[in-house]
């Protein structure tokens, strides 16, 4: 990734940055006001971003988005606040979002409201005359940092020295870098979401022998287990922080399915439990859940789908039907709110946001659509040609599947 060049901010001097709150590296990031560009977390907002408490947020957010007209399109993923999808100008999972970034030639810059890797594929799938701009470069996944190129190189010499590599066919979920999206058109293979992980795992394994599904390793144990009806035997875990992957390479010959040790942090709290308790909690719902939830808790489930099939489900249901939905609490709110005729409940007792998506809220929206106004263009994200072109190769040919 590569990041714009951009003014370096100016920094408040003070101790005190605000009443009780001192100038330290830390809060300066947290604030927008301090780059890291070492790190992905690094946010440089230069000019100030505007403040939450704002009133006339909602006006400046319009009046920006009028005067620029079909030179922006604004993709929202489904995780994001109301305020922000409010203003976009198509909201969907990430599978959508991908296909509506490749076809908006038009547009002469696409906001991403979603998460990092999104905007790369948006960057990867469309134009070189566009410019992909993510408003908080600090909205990054937990999951897709759990697998770095390096380490998925590794993984790969692993599979060589246990004489499986030629006929192994990588499967990358949606959710990793655009390096690992490289590695994955690099070896003939096809990304995939959790719309098309069936799909992506069936022509895997009618070209290969052998997948190695990353970094997810619930939806590539689900989708295996319960829509390909494999076993758990079939499925080995690649655990990249030991030798080998803590696997002898007699496993690895012997698995159908290597999995990579990764997991979503938001997904990964509900548990078989959530799903008794809201099952007594709650008379005669219907519980729906994300593949990226452990096996256990999709075996006392319902239901399983992306974010598109969850919402598909919620429109279809009858009125007085009563639903535990296992994903984000953006869209579940959402959801319930849309659907006041139906009982719509989030599957946990407790709070369960994705800070990340959530970093990108009404001010920094504002402040990158007033900044294209005034002719900058703040936090592109342009992903490396070489990369790019085997990442395109993956990407196309999930969107190629049949
Ligand atoms: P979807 O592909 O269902 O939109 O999910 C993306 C995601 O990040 C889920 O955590
Ligand atoms: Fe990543 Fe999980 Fe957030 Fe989805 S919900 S963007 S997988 S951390």
């Amino acid at each position: 990734m590569t990041i714009s060049p951009q003014s370096a901010p100016t920094l408040p001097t003070g101790p005190e940055l605000m009443p009780g709150v001192t100038a330290t590296p830390l809060a300066l990031l947290l604030l927008g006001r301090q780059s890291d560009p070492a790190s992905e977390r690094g946010v440089d907002c230069p000019g100030e971003l505007p403040a939450s408490s704002d009133p006339t947020l909602v006006e400046r957010a319009r009046a920006a988005k009028a005067a620029l007209g079909d030179r922006v399109f604004v993709l929202g993923h489904h995780y994001q606040r109301d305020e922000v999808i409010e203003f976009a100008d198509v909201t969907g999972d990430s599978f959508r979002l991908a296909q509506q970034a490749a076809a908006r030639p038009e547009a002469e810059f696409i906001v991403f409201a979603g998460v990092h890797f999104m905007a790369e594929s948006a960057d990867i799938l469309s134009g070189d005359h566009q410019k992909v701009l993510l408003p908080d470069l600090a909205a990054g996944c937990s999951m897709a940092d759990m697998a770095s190129i390096e380490q998925v190189e590794r993984c790969w010499e692993d599979l060589q020295a246990a004489g499986v590599a030629d006929t192994t066919v990588p499967v990358s979920y949606m959710n990793s870098s655009a390096a690992i999206k490289g590695f994955t058109g690099r070896h003939g293979g096809t990304i995939c979401t959790s719309s098309n992980a069936k799909r992506a795992l069936q022509w895997a394994l009618s070209s290969g022998t052998k997948v190695l599904f990353l970094p997810d390793q619930h939806l590539g144990r689900n989708t295996a287990v319960l829509e390909l009806g494999l076993s758990l035997e079939d499925c080995v875990l690649y655990d990249p922080h030991k030798p080998g992957g803590g696997l002898t390479p007699e496993q690895l010959q012997a698995a159908t399915v290597v999995l990579w040790k990764g997991h979503c942090s938001v997904h990964g709290r509900f548990t078989a439990q959530s799903v008794a308790d809201v099952r007594e909690r709650v008379p005669g719902v219907t519980v729906l859940v994300h593949p990226e939830v452990r096996h256990e808790v999709v075996l006392a489930a319902d239901l399983v789908g992306s974010t598109e099939y969850i919402i598909r489900a919620l429109d279809a249901a009858p009125a007085g039907s009563s639903w535990a939905i296992g994903t984000e609490l953006n869209l579940v709110r959402r959801l319930a709110k849309a659907h006041p005729d139906k009982t719509v409940v989030f599957l946990d007792k407790t709070v369960c946001f994705c800070s990340t998506m959530n970093r990108i809220d009404l001010p920094h929206l504002v402040w990158t659509l007033e900044s294209l106004v005034q002719g900058r263009v703040v936090n592109q994200i342009s992903v490396e040609p070489e990369t790019a072109r085997h990442a395109k190769a993956a990407l196309e040919q999930m969107l190629a599947l049949p």
